[in-house]
């Protein structure tokens, strides 16, 4: 994942998820995930609503997302076609769905998502370096551009240059940890081409942001947390997740008493905008307008 020896250490601290994230449909991710009330994505739902409704309404145009850790194309599920995790539980968990061939899913889902209402004023890109998750996302119809990528290893390709400078909004969700500041390094000289686009990820609250932020502040960003609030990402998978999180989390001087001591996963929202913006508008009352 990543060669900082730190963060090697706070990842060591989470259950290892990889073997679903990487498969060539949703129905284990969904099936694993489900058991340990993985909500992250459907929390994080109404404020990327938000930040995409200020967009649109500022550009007078299509809003141009691009997802970061987007796995099966989850949060384009969620905000092109206004779906909810436990419907998406429910429906990659459909006893239909059981048993059969991975392309058989694939065929269902694209014929699943085209009947259903889609907010057609959004795009979504997604970037991961789960080949066949990013495969599924874009044969299901469910994103319109994928990027099967590691850019903490692999240098961007030239060939998404172009797109990327098109991007009004970045999100992320699960995913900061596995990215650090290596990807927004890669991925800043094509994302600030033009105007440079709001960048909002939802981190852990064990997971340091502070390398990323500094990233971005050299090509003009300003970061803001949203202050008070935490946001329920999953359950701990076990006792010893927990107590070794907690370890964690007192390491980086954080009291989680009454917070993860309660027995789930949190995370905090960083909003990163070009700092004219943030002078105008700070990200409380951005969200709250
Ligand atoms: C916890 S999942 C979150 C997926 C999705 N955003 C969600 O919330 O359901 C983490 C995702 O990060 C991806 N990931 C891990 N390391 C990555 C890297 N270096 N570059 C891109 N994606 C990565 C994994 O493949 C996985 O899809």
């Amino acid at each position: 994942m990543s060669g900082n020896t730190a963060l090697d250490e706070i990842n060591e601290a989470k259950a290892n998820m990889d073997h679903i994230y990487d498969q060539p449909d949703p129905r284990a991710y969904f099936r694993e995930l489900r058991k340990l009330e993985y909500a992250i994505p459907g929390v994080a739902k109404p404020i990327f609503q938000k930040l995409i409704s200020k967009l649109r309404h500022q550009r007078n145009d299509t809003v141009h997302v691009l997802d970061l850790g987007c796995s099966y194309g989850v949060n384009a599920a969620l905000l092109k076609h206004d779906l909810s995790m436990s419907e998406l539980y429910d429906h990659w968990g459909e006893e239909v769905l059981a048993g059969i061939a991975s392309e058989e899913v694939v065929a269902s889902d694209l014929r699943y998502f085209s009947n259903l209402d889609e907010h057609a004023d959004i795009t979504m890109t997604g970037l991961d370096q789960a080949g066949s998750a990013i495969s599924f996302a874009e044969e299901s119809g469910l994103l319109n551009e994928g990027l099967a990528i590691n850019l903490e290893t692999e240098l961007l390709p030239d060939e998404a240059m172009k797109n990327l400078a098109l991007v009004d909004l970045v999100t992320s969700t699960g995913c900061v940890g596995y990215l650090t500041e290596k990807s927004f390094e890669r991925l800043l000289p094509a994302l600030t081409q033009g105007r440079s686009p709001w960048i909002g990820n939802f981190v852990l609250r064990m997971f340091p942001f502070d390398a990323i932020e500094e990233t971005l502040k050299d090509w003009g960003y300003v970061t803001e947390k949203l202050g008070g609030q935490t946001f329920v990402q999953r359950d701990f998978a076990s006792d010893e997740e927990q107590e070794q999180v907690l370890e964690q989390l007192c390491k980086r001087g954080i009291d989680p008493a009454g917070k993860e001591s309660e027995g789930q996963l949190l995370a905090e929202f960083y909003l990163s905008r070009p700092a004219i913006e943030v002078a105008v508008s700070s990200i409380e009352r951005l969200l709250a307008a």
